[in-house]
């Protein structure tokens, strides 16, 4: 039994809805370069670094495209998406995120964000939240994407807590298999047909409390 000293939360689809600004900057790329792809296309996304995903995005038009043109059509989505978060308004952050991370807090359990956005901080100083982690872990700070644990790993060091007593939240299958592959406990945010690897999923940080947390503690470590 290990005692849930931290909580390590990702930013994209847990704590707001920036998904949404993801896929349509993406949309935008791939009909300027001719072809579209769909919603259900755009789940392969979440969670994946913006170089990978324009390598998948890439892959579905069938096109080839030198290094040094991805970094200019990345750029350029970028560009786009950097313009819909500058916009943003603490009314963006999802239903019960604010509240449960500040009950952490409350509770003595240690937050940090493990994001693989570079963006991560403009949209936490947006939306106002930049003051509830205590680390904060993003996109510029890690080199391998989720599934690799770096992102968490590092997040639990710089906390000072052992993996084993920190539990991940995700919306992304790559995140529960990044926080398994730490050695950490997850929850995951969505549906249990994606998340059935998490060891407990909820629709939202709305559907969970420190109470159910705590229950988590009686779980294995690895689901
Ligand atoms: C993840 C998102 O959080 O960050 C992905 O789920 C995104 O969709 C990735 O590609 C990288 O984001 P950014 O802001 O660095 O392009
Ligand atoms: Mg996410």
């Amino acid at each position: 039994m290990n005692k849930i000293l931290a909580c390590i939360f990702d930013l994209d689809g847990v704590i707001v809805d920036t998904a949404v600004y993801h896929y349509r900057a993406w949309k935008r790329l791939a009909n300027e370069l001719g072809f579209d792809f769909t919603e259900h296309d755009n789940e392969k996304l979440k969670g994946v670094s913006r170089m990978a995903s324009l390598d998948l995005i890439l892959g579905w038009g069938g096109l080839a495209k030198t290094q040094m043109e991805k970094e200019e059509l990345a750029a350029r989505k970028n560009a786009w998406y950097v313009d819909m978060i500058s916009q943003m308004t603490p009314a963006e952050i999802l239903p019960g995120a604010k509240e449960f991370v500040e009950a952490c807090k409350s509770a003595g359990i240690k937050t940090a964000l493990g994001s693989a956005s570079k963006n991560s901080a403009t949209i936490l100083e947006k939306v106002g939240i930049d003051h509830l982690f205590d680390v904060v872990i993003d996109g510029n700070k890690v080199s391998k994407p989720k599934p690799d644990p770096e992102v968490f790993l590092k997040g639990a060091e710089a906390l000072g807590v052992p993996p084993a007593n920190c539990v991940v939240f995700e919306d992304a299958i790559a995140g529960i298999e990044a926080a398994i592959n730490g050695g950490m406990r997850s929850v995951g945010i969505g549906s249990p047909d994606v998340l059935g690897k998490a060891n407990l999923v909820v629709s939202g940080l709305d559907k969970i409390n420190i109470e159910k947390l705590k229950e988590l503690e009686a779980s294995d470590v690895t689901a």
